[in-house]
């Protein structure tokens, strides 16, 4: 019976940014009943460059909101298995997923491996994604068969809780860009390369503060790197980084 129920479990990740997703749809509804209201009164002569901005104010907040949602549900699933199957993963390699929340690219990582483990580290914070929690990233482990290739840590990603040039891949998916200042930003940045095995490879798929990846990995001697154009499938635009920390180069700390 049990064993029935567990597989009948299905893995659900979530929506990204719930709380800007339920802001823009508040915005959206407001807007747009105050669009229908300005319908009903009497109407002067800027009538209508009143409802006009009204009514594409609160569309553009409706699309937005359709668009985060998309890119949650529809898009990231497709987009992280491609980046997953480009790995070429030889089954036995160890993995960190820095910020894996619910865990869709560290379950991803996990199907393609045997031998290897692959690691996730996390703070769970609840506003970057919806019912974000460790227990739920176990939920979608044990629904998707994969628990006993993987290893969940509550850990900041600008301080890796993993010993220097532990990993032979590491992955990070719509994570480092909520930590909230540059500095932060480059901390765990200089944290992947610490962690990553001279020779290891690493695939960044993040939004907004990509122009400052791609700076820092310019300046980091020992690290070879290629940043995607950005992707304007998905809401809001990311922007894939694909490099490899080169074996010459020696811990970053
Ligand atoms: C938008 S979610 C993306 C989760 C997952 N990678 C995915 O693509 O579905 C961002 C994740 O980054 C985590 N996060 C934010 N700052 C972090 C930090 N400093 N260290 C570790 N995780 C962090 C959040 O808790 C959240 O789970």
């Amino acid at each position: 019976m049990t064993a029935i129920t567990a597989s009948m479990k299905r893995a659900r990740f979530g929506i990204d940014a719930p709380t800007v997703v339920r802001n823009l749809l508040a915005f959206g509804i407001v807007t747009g009943l105050l669009a229908c209201f300005s319908l009903m009164i009497e109407r002067p002569l800027f009538f209508w460059f009143i409802f006009l901005n009204l009514f594409f104010t609160s569309l553009s907040f409706f699309v937005t909101t359709l668009g985060m949602i998309y890119s949650s549900r529809l898009f990231k699933p497709k987009h992280l298995a491609k980046l997953t199957s480009e790995l070429n993963l030889q089954g036995d390699e160890e993995i960190l997923d820095m910020g894996c929340g619910r865990g869709m690219f560290l379950c991803e990582a996990a199907k393609k491996i045997t031998t290897g483990r692959v690691y996730g580290i996390d703070l769970w914070i609840s506003q970057d994604q919806s019912n974000n929690c460790e227990a739920a990233t176990w939920d979608n482990v044990e629904a998707l068969g994969v628990r006993d290739r993987i290893d969940l840590e509550t850990a900041d990603m600008c301080d890796i809780p993993y010993a220097d040039e532990k990993f032979d891949v590491i992955i990070s998916s719509l994570a480092i860009h909520n930590i909230p200042t540059y500095e932060g930003r480059k901390q765990a940045l200089k944290e992947l390369l610490r962690t990553l095995k001279p020779g290891g490879r690493f695939v960044i798929s993040d939004i907004f503060h990509s122009k400052q990846y791609i700076q820092f990995f310019t300046e980091e001697k020992g690290v070879e790197f290629t940043a995607s154009k950005p992707i304007y499938w998905t809401c809001p635009p990311l922007t894939v980084i694909r490099g490899i920390k080169l074996k010459e180069t020696g811990s970053q700390k």
